[in-house]
């Protein structure tokens, strides 16, 4: 891979910042997206029982994590060229039973509210951004649990 650069770094978070200005909005965008292509997720995630409820402390504070952990990779991958996932964070996904084609559904989730809470400053570049700070993100999670 060729290095992540500043520009980068910068549009991942000047766009994360614009997820964090409305959590609950941009969740049950990020939610009803996921869905919409996995179904199988109102029951692997506790806090989707009862649908998407972006009043469900449980259900903004995961979208939260996961986004900010996203902007945090793309921080190592600006600072240190690759990037570590906690151990725990692997063992949640190992004991969930987390598949390829999931991180994939999740990462399109990742990639439609941030376009959604960017608008017009969306494009190509702020895209690929976020995909390679997921892609990295993801195989640490992965790796923490081969
Ligand atoms: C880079 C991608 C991902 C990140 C950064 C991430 C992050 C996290 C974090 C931080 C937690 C702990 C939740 C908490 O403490 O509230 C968690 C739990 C969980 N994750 Fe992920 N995750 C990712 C991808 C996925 C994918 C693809 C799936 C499957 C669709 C998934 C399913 C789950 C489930 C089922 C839990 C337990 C949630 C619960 O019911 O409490 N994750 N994830």
């Amino acid at each position: 891979m060729g290095g992540f650069t500043e520009k980068q770094e910068a549009l991942v978070n000047s766009s994360y910042e614009a997820f964090k200005a409305n959590i609950p909005k941009h969740s049950v965008v990020f939610y009803t997206s996921i869905l919409e292509k996995a179904p199988v997720a109102k029951t692997l995630f506790s806090f989707l029982a009862n649908g998407v409820d972006p009043n469900n402390p449980n259900l903004t504070g995961h979208a939260e994590k996961l986004f900010a952990l996203t902007r945090d990779s793309a921080v190592q991958l600006r600072a240190k060229g690759a990037v570590v996932a906690d151990a725990a964070l692997g063992s949640i996904h190992a004991q969930k039973g987390v598949t390829d084609p999931q991180f994939a559904v999740v990462k399109e989730a990742v990639l439609k509210t941030i376009k959604e809470a960017v608008g017009d400053k969306w494009s190509d570049e702020l895209s690929n951004a976020w995909e390679v700070a997921y892609d990295e993100l993801a195989a640490a999670i992965k790796k923490a649990y081969a």
